[in-house]
């Protein structure tokens, strides 16, 4: 009998509701899973106060773990899957604890793995991040699925927060949608969950590449790839700063969070305008450059839908 280890994190529930959509059509006789949940063992709050959500941007953008509940297990898996969330621009704090231990190094060791992230846009940074850990690992990535929060980047910039910070996620001021993923591309991932058991079936993920091909997995938004580049340059030189001079928590780091949100709104209310404008020129002149780059960051499993009518019937 074929074995799957599904692993995830979630605060709000919407990774865990993306979990089971994606999951239930694997599920059968012929294949075992096994559902692990990542317990950190002091959890994040949600909603989160401004403080806390500030106060793990250094750790998350180094990657320093926080401790993990252990898990006992014995099996021998064909295929991880692993569920995530960014937090800025990094994969969550606990998802990269998860990936730090020694439960990951032994069950990950010569594995195929898929990657699905769920997250307000900007992942690409995250997920060249999860590249590496699993790299560490000397796991095999065959596959990386992503689901936005539905809206506008302008729109998502007040739904997500105010749902971070608030618990709130309904449309408000008939402008702004609900905040998180459009529950209808919940319930449509479950076109993976699909093409992930046939390819099973049939020993496909056995061949270290992309099972999930073909059904519009990703796709990377050019826009968001230089301020994600930028903005992981800016976390990294506060965060180093912030590390520095105290522990997570420590009261001590509060007047330097609060002059860093000072700093990141003046950045976006005065630098991204003016670096959209910039970058859009210069998209324009490297136009073949930014597609090539495009297509490396939505690499395994590409943005094609070639095969969506194949598993349309299931949705
Ligand atoms: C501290 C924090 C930082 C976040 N940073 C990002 C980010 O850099 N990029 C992004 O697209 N989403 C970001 N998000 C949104 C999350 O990726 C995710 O959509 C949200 O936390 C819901 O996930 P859940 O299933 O854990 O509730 C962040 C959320 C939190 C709490």
């Amino acid at each position: 009998m074929k074995k799957v280890l599904i692993v995830s994190y979630s605060q709000s529930g919407q990774l865990s509701e993306l979990v089971t959509s994606l999951s239930s059509p694997i599920r059968c006789d012929e294949i075992e899973i096994n559902h692990k949940i990542i317990k950190p063992k002091k959890d994040y709050p949600f909603p989160w106060s401004f403080f806390d959500f500030m106060d793990c941007f250094p750790e998350s953008i180094y990657m320093d773990p926080c401790e993990i509940e252990e898990v006992e297990d014995s099996n021998d898996y064909d295929l991880v899957i692993i569920f995530y969330q960014v937090w800025f621009l990094s994969p969550s704090i606990p998802v990269t604890s998860f990936l730090k231990s020694k439960f990951a190094q032994d069950k990950l060791k010569n594995k195929p793995v898929i990657t699905v992230i769920g997250c307000r846009n900007m992942w690409v940074m995250a997920q060249e991040k999860m590249k590496n850990l699993l790299k560490d690992l000397d796991a095999k990535l065959i596959d990386n699925i992503v689901l936005i929060d539905q809206g506008n980047s302008i729109a998502t910039f007040f739904t997500t927060p105010r749902w971070m910070l608030t618990g709130r996620k309904n449309s408000f001021w008939k402008i702004f949608p609900e905040a998180g993923i459009d529950k209808q591309k919940i319930k449509n991932s479950s076109r993976f969950g699909f093409a992930i058991k046939e390819a099973i079936t049939n020993n496909l993920e056995k061949e270290n590449k992309s099972i999930c091909y073909g059904l519009n997995a990703v796709s990377v938004d050019e826009k968001l790839i230089k301020s994600e580049q930028i903005g992981t340059k800016s976390f990294m030189i506060w965060g180093k700063l912030i590390r520095k001079i105290g522990k997570p928590g420590d009261i001590k780091r509060k007047p330097f969070l609060a002059l860093y949100t000072a700093f990141l709104i003046l950045m976006i209310i005065v630098v991204v305008p003016i670096n959209m404008i910039v970058q859009t020129i210069i998209r324009r002149i490297n136009k073949k450059k930014i597609l090539k780059e495009k297509a490396f960051y939505e690499m395994p499993s590409g943005s094609e839908d070639f095969r969506m009518k194949d598993f349309s019937k299931y949705e």
